[in-house]
């Protein structure tokens, strides 16, 4: 199919603010946490979504998932319109958009054992029972895990190994898309670099079209091959990964880069050890 798997047309969130009373009294006024985001992703991309903290990425990521309704604008998977799509509740548009979080273990029923975990998404997914041990165990080893996992609990696991889990956990409804909020935050450097590495190559063997969020500018350039840089619940610039981290053109990309530390391209980041070192980056608009 040609034209872009995911779209978002004129996105608009707002929360309501202010009290409950002054709300009661029509006093309130509205949070706009996403103001009028317009995106195509293509089939394949493997986009970066930047910005400080409380730029609106989480809410583009809910609203993009049907976690979340949009104040107006809209949805389209594959040209359909999210909103009609979600009338039918187990319609198969579910399984295409998966998301990971942060934090895995709070995705995690803490009573289900791993292994029950993915055979019960699986059954979701369709697959006979007879087939779903097999590849449960299958998905554990996608993500690099033994199938000694499969009769654990969560909290018998580290935090990278949840991780992994929680990402199975999404491949096992064989997503088109993945939305990964901040998946490798909660994660110390050495378990990020694994998950990060785990997504790189799962984007190239499986196809994935992967949003990956994140606040680390090196991670992003790692991984994907076009960045989104959102400020204040809008994107102020896009293209991809390197032109833009090596010639940004707003004043806030530069700014976002001069708040790394060593330096963008200067940070060898663990997960890609046998990248060639880039050139360090040249700021290119003087001024
Ligand atoms: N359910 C909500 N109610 C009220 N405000 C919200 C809600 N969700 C998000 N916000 C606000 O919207 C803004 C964007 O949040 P978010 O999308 O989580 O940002 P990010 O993921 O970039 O840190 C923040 O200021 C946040 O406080
Ligand atoms: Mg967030």
């Amino acid at each position: 199919m040609t034209g872009p798997i995911l779209a978002l047309r004129n996105l608009t969130k707002s929360f309501p603010q202010g009290g409950a009373f002054d709300r009661l009294l029509g006093r309130g006024s509205r949070f706009v946490a996403l103001d009028d985001v317009s995106l195509d992703i293509q089939r394949g991309d493997v986009v970066g979504i930047v910005g400080e903290s409380g730029s609106g990425k989480s809410t583009l990521a809910s609203l993009a998932v049907g976690l979340a309704k949009p104040t107006s604008g809209e949805v389209l998977l594959d040209g359909e319109p999210l909103s009609r799509l979600m009338r039918n509740h187990a319609g198969p548009w579910r399984r295409r958009i998966q998301m990971v979080f942060q934090d895995s273990s709070s995705a995690l029923n803490p009573r289900k054992t791993i292994g029950r975990c993915l055979t019960e998404t699986l059954a979701l997914r369709g697959v006979e029972r007879g087939a779903r041990e097999a590849e449960a165990i299958a998905l554990l080893e996608l993500v690099g895990l033994g199938p000694e996992m499969a009769p654990r609990l969560p909290h018998e696991l580290s935090g990278g190994q949840r991780q992994r889990v929680g990402l199975a956990r999404a491949l096992a409804m064989k997503p088109d898309i993945l939305i990964a909020d901040e998946p490798v935050s909660s994660l110390d450097v050495s378990l990020q670099a694994q998950v990060i590495n785990l997504l790189s190559r799962l984007t190239r063997e499986l196809g994935l079209t992967l949003l990956f969020i994140s606040h680390d500018l090196a991670l992003v350039r790692t991984l994907c091959t076009r960045i989104i840089v959102m400020r204040k619940g809008q994107i102020v610039e896009q293209g991809p990964c390197l032109d833009v981290l090596e010639h940004p053109s707003h004043p806030y990309t530069r700014l976002l880069i001069s708040a790394v530390p060593k330096g963008i391209a200067g940070r060898r980041t663990p997960a890609s050890p046998d990248m060639p070192a880039r050139e360090p980056a040249r700021s290119a608009n003087a001024g």
